[in-house]
C-alpha cells in the first residue's frame, strides 16, 4: 500500500488550501495547512506584544506553543496549547504580519521539523511557501499552484466580501506586498522547486486543478 507525500506551494490565495484539502479527501490523506502554523505563531506573538523585531523572544515562544491541527468542518481546526484558535488566526492582523514573523530563523527551524514529523509515514499533503523547497525536498509529487495577483485578489475579495472593511484595491496590493515579502526572505523563500510541476490556475476552476493534480499524483503511483 503506497503511500506518497504531496507538496503543494504558491504565492498567497492561490487556491492552495481549497484544492490541497480536497485532493487529500480524494487520495484519502492527511492535509497539512502550514500557514496556519505561521499564523498561530503570529497571533502568539501580537498577543504576548513580542514584535517581528524581538527574534530572542520571538523563539522562546515559538518553543513554548504546542501546536494541533485536527481536521474540521471547514478546512483545518488549529489549537495553540488546547485553545482553538482556527478563527483568530484568519484576522486581518495577523494577515497583515504573518509575513513578517515567518522570516525569523528559529520559528522556521521549529515549524519545520514539526511539519517533517507529521509526513514522516507519508499520505500527507501538505500546502505552504517551502515545502516542495525546503521541508520535503523528497516529496514524490510537487506542485507550483499559482495565478495572476489580480486573480487571486479577486477570490479573496469574493471569499472575505461584506466580512471585513477592505477593497479590492487594497487586497491586490496587500497579497503583492505579502508574496513579495515571502520570495525576498532569506531563509527558506518562497520558490518553485526545480522539479515542481507548474500550475496557472488562472481561468481554471477549482474542481479542474484538483482533477490535475489527482492525475499527477497517479502518474507516480
Ligand atoms: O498560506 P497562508 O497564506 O495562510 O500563509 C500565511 C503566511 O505564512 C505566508 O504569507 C508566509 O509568510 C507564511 N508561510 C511560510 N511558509 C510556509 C507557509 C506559510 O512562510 N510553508
Amino acid at each position: 500500500d503506497f503511500r506518497m507525500n504531496i507538496a503543494i506551494d504558491g504565492p498567497a490565495g492561490a487556491g492552495k488550501s481549497t484544492v490541497a484539502r480536497k485532493v487529500a479527501e480524494q487520495l484519502g490523506y492527511v492535509y497539512i495547512d502550514t500557514g496556519a502554523m505561521y499564523r498561530a505563531v503570529t497571533l502568539g506573538a501580537q498577543r504576548a506584544s513580542i514584535t517581528p523585531d524581538q527574534p530572542t523572544m520571538l523563539a522562546e515562544l515559538v518553543r513554548s506553543m504546542k501546536i494541533e491541527l485536527a481536521p474540521g468542518k471547514e478546512g483545518q481546526s488549529v489549537f495553540v496549547n488546547g485553545e482553538d484558535v482556527t478563527l483568530q488566526i484568519r484576522s486581518r492582523e495577523v494577515t497583515l504580519q504573518v509575513s513578517h514573523i515567518a522570516a525569523n530563523e528559529t520559528v522556521r527551524e521549529v515549524l519545520g521539523q514539526m511539519q517533517r514529523n507529521l509526513a514522516a509515514r507519508k499520505g500527507v499533503v501538505m500546502d505552504g511557501r517551502d515545502i516542495g523547497s525546503n521541508v520535503l525536498p523528497e516529496a514524490e509529487l510537487k506542485i507550483y499552484l499559482t495565478a495572476t495577483v489580480k486573480e487571486r485578489a479577486l477570490r479573496r475579495y469574493r471569499e472575505i466580501e461584506g466580512s471585513q472593511n477592505v477593497t479590492l484595491e487594497q487586497l491586490e496590493k496587500e497579497i503583492a506586498e505579502r508574496d513579495n515579502l515571502d520570495e525576498q526572505r532569506e531563509i527558506s523563500p518562497l520558490i518553485c522547486a526545480s522539479d515542481a510541476v507548474v500550475l496557472d490556475s488562472t481561468g481554471m476552476t477549482i474542481e479542474e486543478v484538483i482533477r490535475a493534480i489527482v492525475q499527477l499524483s497517479r502518474t507516480k503511483l
